[in-house]
């Protein structure tokens, strides 16, 4: 595949919007969210300045793994509506101006799915090619992710009369994907959904889907993105990858990007914890100058949450221990001894400066950010839920009323419970940061609307800008669309310095675009000076001659 035209590459300066349907808004107060509550709320999503829904799992399952256990491909979960209703929401984003995503979970499914509760019954069922069977388990068996709940990746099922293969958990047997007729199966879930209207998929858990047992590699990878470049040109594949940077390259495909579209950048999310516990800049800047160049059509997510842990499995043993002694002090704010069940607003202790300083700096950076719902007014964790990826997918907090405004259900009826303490949506809620001009979602709305009037941060190229302070990010993103420099400051205290704009010319001015002062500077011999607050940030867009934007 070859990509030449750039027309379509919605993508590379998208801002992407995870939500669970059954957390957004519950209209019918059974205490479950439901799509007529996501229809009623894309305009608060449309205002925000989402460009793309991402939609978690709401396919009908027993909803063991938070919906990534799917039993049926081609539904909706009856509690959260109709295929109808889906429909209806597809059109009404569409008409809002936003795309919408949904998740690709086909490296397992349920063990309640029929084709294994068939596959089991016989090794001659049609469906027992479908899944991974052995007659004993492999000396190199991998170790489980959910080691908590699993010892192994093989269980005996005692209808079969085998191991069957299960990545995540045991009730998540993984599909055969290296077999043509489970490759025919997937590709026509695919062809579904992109009938229906959807722009695009976020695969789950990619290094499984295409790795092993003599499974297969890139090359189905690239199947997959072709074919869904064929049924639907526009649409892209956003992959969940968590390795190093130069394993996770591959997973881009060849030098035309020919497989994923865009993959989540796990490796700086990690690093900024770590450059945040350290109050010091340098991890985060020493992987952003080994972050590795990507085709023109391939792109970044850049992120601070999303509805899992927050997986530090890419640190050290050390460092990870300096996170968590920073921010998740108690055991039951950990994981899996890799990760966090907390989110960023808790973690900082509510300190606005600092959270405002984060999220800039993920929109700052080259790449398409991707939010996790209610992180547009800063929602935290229920501190009540502990040891578990639930602390942080409770519901969405509209008002202040008992259910948040996102339900009037009992309590106890209710899908998750909504948050208590300090983040209760008695202190933290929408229509109540609606009306504050200070408040985090103004501040966030900003920056959307910032980032959108930026496109060089998609397009561009990142360099890292020589200052003094070992605790500052400076950075600039330059392509032919323009060019702009932020500074991200991770201590507390405030810092002065100079920054140099890289080839800097006559004429050449600054002009701030997230601040107050939008008065352009003038360069003095090629660079101007910074005054940064305490965990401070500011955003400058470079102004050439005869250029006639505006901040
Ligand atoms: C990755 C998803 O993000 C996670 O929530 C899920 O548990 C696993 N894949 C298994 O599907």
């Amino acid at each position: 595949m070859r990509l030449t035209d750039t027309s379509d590459l919605w993508w590379k300066t998208a801002v992407f919007y995870n939500l669970d349907v059954k957390t957004y808004l519950d209209t019918d107060d059974d205490g479950v969210g439901d799509l007529r509550g996501l229809a009623q709320r894309l305009d608060h999503l449309a205002e925000l300045g989402v460009t793309c829904l991402w939609l978690a799992p709401f396919y009908p399952s027993p909803q063991r793994d938070n919906g990534y256990d799917i039993q049926d491909y081609y539904g909706v979960d009856p509690r959260y509506g109709t295929l109808g209703d889906m429909v209806e929401v597809l059109r009404t984003a569409h008409d809002r101006g936003m795309r919408v995503i949904v998740d690709l979970v086909v490296n397992h499914t349920s063990d309640q799915h029929p084709w294994f509760q068939e596959a089991r019954t016989s090794p001659d069922s049609r469906y027992r090619h479908f899944y991974q069977w052995r007659d004993d388990v492999p000396d190199d068996a991998p170790a489980s992710m959910f080691p908590d709940a699993e010892d192994g990746v093989w269980r005996f099922d005692e209808t079969a009369g085998q191991y069957y293969k299960h990545s995540f958990y045991r009730h998540q047997p993984d599909l055969a994907t290296d077999h043509p007729e489970v490759r025919e199966e997937i590709a026509k879930v695919l062809g579904f959904w992109l009938e229906l209207g959807i722009d695009g998929f976020r695969v789950d858990a990619v290094p499984f889907l295409i790795d092993g047992d003599g499974g297969p590699e890139h090359e189905y990878l690239r199947t997959l993105r072709g074919y869904v470049s064929r049924r639907r040109g526009a649409a892209m594949l956003l992959g969940e990858v968590n390795l190093p940077y130069d394993e996770q390259l591959a997973f881009f495909g060849d030098s035309d990007g020919d497989e994923l579209t865009m993959q989540f950048d796990f490796v700086a999310n990690q690093r900024l914890y770590l450059a945040l516990a350290r109050q010091d800049a340098a991890p985060l800047r020493d992987a952003l100058l080994s972050r590795p160049a990507i085709a023109l059509g391939n792109q970044w997510g850049n992120f601070v949450r999303n509805h899992d842990e927050l997986t530090l499995d890419q640190l050290s043993a050390d460092e990870r221990d300096e996170v968590f002694e920073a921010f998740a002090p108690e055991k039951g704010q950990r994981i899996h001894d890799r990760g966090i069940t907390r989110r960023l607003p808790s973690m900082l202790e509510g300190d606005p400066r600092r959270i405002r300083m984060v999220y800039s700096l993920i929109f700052s950076l080259p790449g398409a950010p991707v939010l996790y719902y209610g992180e547009e007014i800063g929602m935290g964790e229920d501190p009540r839920v502990t040891g578990s990826r639930a602390a942080v997918r409770t519901p969405m907090q509209w008002t202040d009323a008992a259910g948040a405004g996102f339900s009037d259900a009992d309590p106890d009826d209710m899908v998750a419970q909504v948050v208590a303490g300090g983040f209760a949506p008695q202190h933290i809620n929408v229509s109540q940061q609606r009306h504050d001009p200070g408040s985090f979602l103004r501040f966030v709305q900003e920056l959307i609307r910032t980032y959108r009037a930026a496109p060089e941060i998609g397009w561009g190229e990142l360099a890292i800008l020589d200052q003094p302070h070992s605790c500052v990010l400076a950075h600039s993103v330059t392509s032919e669309l323009g060019m702009l420099v932020a500074a991200h400051n991770f201590a507390p205290d405030g810092r002065t310095f100079r920054i140099d704009v890289l080839g800097a010319d006559e004429g050449w001015r600054v002009v701030s675009l997230l601040g107050d002062d939008p008065a352009p500077v003038t360069l003095d011999e090629g660079g101007f000076d910074v005054e940064l607050g305490g965990y401070g940030h500011q955003w400058w867009r470079v102004i050439r001659p005869g250029e006639r934007r505006i901040a």
